[in-house]
């Protein structure tokens, strides 16, 4: 950034501010680990929306003056600031993690008018022809053996090194492919991990922006925004689960969940009226495949109009949501942001009166389509927009809706983008579509979870497509509109770890693809490699073959209901990572790189993923193999199935038919399991029993009611169990304060 040189500084409380020729700095110290780096060329605040509240500890900070450079020191990390944002971090030690390029940017050599005219002429598609010399830009160099993973959903596989990548949240039915640049989602925070070392960057700004991981050149990678602020932390940490739960400190982390939401959840878009869920209901119990939640896809509204119900098929909606609560389904409908204008619709009448839609630069209320024809949107940065809407779920609610799914939040629309000069709010502040696009899928997630924590007494569940870097803390996300493809079904792994580390721990793919029509061979291995997705939704578009489990024969819903039935054995073991996830940050889904950074093959290791630390899961994703070529890290492993026991850091080559999913269990650990039920709370959770292997282990679980907030008053139990080699358990209660399991026993794999 060309600001010049310091010409002074000061120090006050966390903040060290530096004075440059043609700009102010300010370097604040959050945690020793957390340095953010504010050059407030646009607006003097931070005006976050992914950071909520102050995080800043007090910290013991030096600050020293060295020729043009100013070092700044926590006891983790070590900054030197120079002349025009020269910038260098070092952890601890001496090692050089992060450093300013020095050179000048080379831009790839972009078409002209002509050549790109030729391309267009047979249809080819240049995905850009800009070479991103946008006025916010940090160039940073680029070091031997550095890896990048997070950036939240983006397409392609696990290190994102040496791909290009746009902020820019979008609604993509097609394809999605490695070469796309955006999806739906808006989350720049990267984690590099060095050959030595480990960090991570967070951009917090909403305008549109650009990643480019060395792909313009490789002794460089680049982060670009349109507009705002440069406002970018520096995180520290020993290793990469360290700058996770640094990251998460910062903008928040997923909430425990009810437990019902980590069952199956069936939809589809297409279901058309109550006889035709009705039939899902039955099919699924009768088929005795689990499941907990039936969706309610956009056709239960009256033409399209959110809060309303089409009584005329979906039948009278309190009876028909209790006869299924009675069959133990919960359900969730969708609510879109596009508000239908049609006078004597009640909200659009009530956003008119209150002048809650955003509008053009002339104050008349924007007006694009989507589902319900012409429709406004809400101007979800305010405050009083939220809360207006939220207060609407109570008609949910009091029907008994369980949760909301929020769908076409990029904010979609089908007369082409929202203009950048749309005038939307940052609460008082009037501001455009520009700022305000990224965080449009954020704030109405906001608003639904406000109104659902107000009207509601349990952990609310939401679904969003889109967000920003901090919706976790109100939502769990989908990937959006995937396909029924072999690379979708590849891509799936990759990209919820990545969503994962970006502090996404509850994410899903739509299983079996939304679009196009997925074979039987497709939906059983996808089944398998989703049976741990913390989001466990099967979900198909209209027009598509039905892939409800029992529309396949007796071999793949056998297989489909095995996986669903493991699932629902691990619950306890899922819910207990979601509960550590609350201190931790961590995700349930993890690439092995997490946990074994150091092991250079797990650097790009995109076919397999541990789900927690104990558990690895390898499955069969390509079409037609009947084996799969598995690296276990270090350690030994014991398969799941056979109980036959591995030494790590090596790959094998595992035999796997159409019904087998490799897994395996990570030496001295042990997994709780419950015996399977149809959904929660069909029976009592009374018994408890862990799978352990051989080796002397330890664990601790958490047990509590699953649905409300009582936990965090105290009503929970931990049960700090042990055992030896000789298979002796101990259990101590570290917090008792909830009816304990009647029975608690052990198993080890592969003995009975
Ligand atoms: C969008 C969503 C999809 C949904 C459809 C209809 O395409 O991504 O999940 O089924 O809209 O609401």
């Amino acid at each position: 950034m060309e600001i010049g040189k310091v010409t002074s500084f000061y120090v006050s409380g966390n903040e060290v501010h530096l004075q440059y020729e043609k700009q102010e700095v300010i370097v604040t110290v959050i945690t020793p680990e957390i340095v953010n780096v504010f050059v407030p060329c646009w607006q003097k605040e931070h005006l976050s929306k992914a950071v909520e509240g102050d995080k800043t500890v007090p910290c013991v900070i030096s600050t020293e003056q060295q020729n043009d450079t100013v070092c700044i020191g926590t006891d983790k990390l070590s900054l030197r600031i120079g002349p025009n944002l020269k910038l260098e971090v070092t952890d601890a030690g001496t090692q050089v993690l992060f450093h300013t390029y020095e050179g000048e940017r080379v831009p790839l050599k972009r078409l002209s008018d002509r050549s790109l005219q030729q391309l267009a002429a047979e249809g080819h598609e240049v995905s850009s022809n800009d070479d991103f010399h946008y006025p916010v830009q940090m160039v940073c160099a680029l070091d031997e053996g550095d890896d990048f993973y997070g950036l939240g959903d983006k397409s392609g596989f696990l290190n994102k090194k040496y791909y290009e990548y746009e902020n820019w949240n979008s609604d993509i039915p097609q394809a999605h492919t490695e070469d796309f640049h955006a999806l739906y989602k808006s989350v720049p925070f990267l984690i590099c991990k060095k050959k030595q070392g480990v960090y991570g960057l967070f951009f917090d700004n909403t305008f549109r922006s650009h990643i480019n991981l060395g792909k313009e050149k490789e002794e460089y990678f680049f982060y670009a925004a349109a507009d705002g602020n440069l406002d970018m932390y520096i995180l520290g940490g020993e290793t990469m689960p360290d700058v996770v739960k640094n990251y998460t400190t910062l903008t928040g982390r997923t909430p425990l969940p009810q437990l019902w939401t980590l069952g199956y959840q069936q939809s589809r878009w297409g279901y058309e009226s109550a006889s035709d869920i009705r039939e899902v209901a039955r099919q699924l119990r009768e088929n005795d495949i689990p499941c907990d939640v039936i969706h309610f896809d956009i056709d239960y509204m009256q033409d399209f109009k959110v809060f309303t119900w089409d009584d005329k098929n979906y039948g009278k909606p309190g009876e028909f949501m209790q006869e299924l609560a009675d069959q133990g389904f919960k359900t969730v409908t969708i609510i879109d942001p596009g508000t239908k204008k049609e006078d004597g619709y009640f909200m659009h009448d009530e956003g008119m009166e209150y002048g809650y839609f955003a509008t053009d630069t002339n104050g008349a209320v924007y007006v694009n389509e989507v589902w319900p024809g012409e429709s406004n949107y809400p101007d979800f940065g305010r405050s009083k927009v939220r809360e207006w809407w939220g207060d609407h779920h109570r008609f949910l609610v009091d029907i008994g809706v369980d949760g909301v799914w929020n769908d076409m939040n990029e904010p979609a629309s089908f007369r082409g983008e929202l203009p950048q000069d749309v005038v939307f709010h940052d609460e008082d502040r009037e501001t455009s579509h520009a700022e305000m696009h990224n965080v449009y899928g954020h704030y109405m997630s906001k608003a639904t979870y406000d109104g659902l924590r107000k009207h509601t007494d349990k952990r609310p569940f939401i679904i969003t497509r889109a967000c920003y870097a901090g919706t976790q803390k109100y939502s769990t996300v989908w990937t959006g509109d995937n396909q029924s493809l072999w690379a979708h079904l590849q891509m799936a792994i990759p990209q919820l770890c990545n969503l994962g580390m970006s502090g996404f721990a509850f994410a899903g793919t739509d299983i079996g693809g939304f679009g196009a029509d997925a074979t039987p061979e497709l939906m059983a291995r996808w089944i398998e490699a989703a049976c741990f997705s913390p989001l466990f939704r099967n979900h198909a578009a209209k027009g598509t073959k039905p892939q409800e489990p029992y529309r396949f024969d007796e071999q793949i819903m056998g297989i489909y209901r095995k996986y669903v039935k493991l699932r629902y054995a691990f619950l306890p073991y899922l819910y207990d990572l979601f509960y550590q996830g609350e201190q931790t940050g961590l995700p349930i889904m993890r690439p092995l790189v997490l946990h074994y950074e150091d092991d250079p093959n797990t650097h790009n290791l995109n076919g397999e993923f541990l789900v927690g630390e104990n558990l690895l899961v390898a499955p069969v994703v390509e079409q037609g193999a009947v084996h799969k070529l598995v690296y276990l890290p270090e350690g030994r492993w014991y398969d799941l199935w056979t109980g036959e026991a591995y030494e790590g850091a090596q790959y094998i080559l595992r035999e796997a038919q159409l019904s087998v999913c490799p897994m395996y269990v990570k030496a001295g650990s042990m997994i709780p399991t419950y015996e399977p039920v149809s959904y929660v709370g069909e029976k009592p959770y009374d018994r408890l029993t862990l799978l352990a292997t051989p080796e002397a282990a330890s664990y601790v679980h958490f047990q509590d009611n699953g649905t409300d907030y009582a936990y965090r008053e105290g009503a929970y139990n931990l049960y700090a169990f042990s055992k030896d080699e000789k298979g002796t358990l101990t259990t101590v209660m570290e917090h008792e304060n909830y009816p304990r399991y009647d029975a608690i026993s052990l198993k080890i794999i592969g003995k009975e």
